[in-house]
């Protein structure tokens, strides 16, 4: 059988067709190794400086919506990795369920990329390549993933993601469609941490997690939303962890 995810991985334009038949695929069990997914031919990777100088003339609301592009491309991606990479480590009554969880995730990045390219081509401006680079960084541990993943980088846009709406000089097309995403990415996070807590087993998750964090040197840089963390089920003994991470 054809290894859709695969396939999905290193294709370049993906439609809602792709995902559909991607969600409808039986578990595939073959471990094959899984290259790390790359980015289209017309993407321009460069270091977060030159991005910087690079954009100066651009609206900043426009660069805003391009970043947003490229974090939906590389989160819908991220997702697909994980799960084909990861899936024969979950146990096997899990599975099912694993698999879900993660495509129906990674469906819903399609979307919202899908959302947000409509306001800007993806491709039009340069991008970096820090979020690839920390998929590279997990590519041998499930829990390392989970962690940076959801916890941090679902969980960064979470708590921060309102501020998103300042930026975009008032434009009530972006706002609309940045806050239906917001709302979404909540979710996402909520799934992760179910993940990571259930594969964390007899250990403790909060433990497990700081220990990766100081492992990738992976700090914390923006400030934590108590209240949405705790919607989203992180418990007191998690909000004192984050809290302490740093
Ligand atoms: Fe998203
Ligand atoms: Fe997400």
């Amino acid at each position: 059988m054809i290894n859709f995810g695969k396939v999905l991985l290193r294709k370049s334009q993906i439609t809602l067709e792709d995902m559909r038949q991607f969600m409808s695929l039986p578990i595939d069990s073959n471990n094959d190794y899984i290259p790390i997914y790359s980015y289209d031919e017309n993407i321009k990777i460069v270091t977060t400086y030159d991005l910087e100088q690079s954009t100066k003339h651009i609206p900043i609301k426009d660069q805003v919506i391009h970043s947003i592009a490229h974090i939906e491309y590389n989160a819908m991606k991220s997702y697909i990795d994980t799960l084909i990479r990861f899936i024969n480590q979950v146990p096997v009554q899990f599975q099912k369920e694993f698999k879900e969880d993660l495509g129906q995730i990674a469906f819903e990045e399609f979307c919202h990329f899908e959302l947000v390219n409509q306001l800007c081509k993806y491709g039009s401006q340069p991008v970096h390549n820090n979020l690839q680079k920390r998929m590279m960084l997990t590519m041998n541990s499930l829990l390392g993933r989970l962690a940076v993943l959801s916890i941090v980088n679902e969980g960064r846009g979470m708590d921060t993601g309102l501020n998103l709406i300042q930026k975009l000089e008032g434009d009530k097309n972006y706002e609309k469609v940045i806050k239906k995403i917001v709302q979404e990415e909540s979710n996402h996070v909520k799934i992760g941490l179910k993940w990571f807590e259930l594969l964390c087993s007899d250990q403790s998750p909060q433990e497990n997690f700081l220990k990766l964090m100081n492992d990738y040197k992976i700090s914390r840089n923006w400030k934590i939303n108590i209240q949405k963390r705790k919607q989203v089920g992180f418990s007191d003994e998690w909000i004192k962890c984050l809290q302490n991470w740093n």
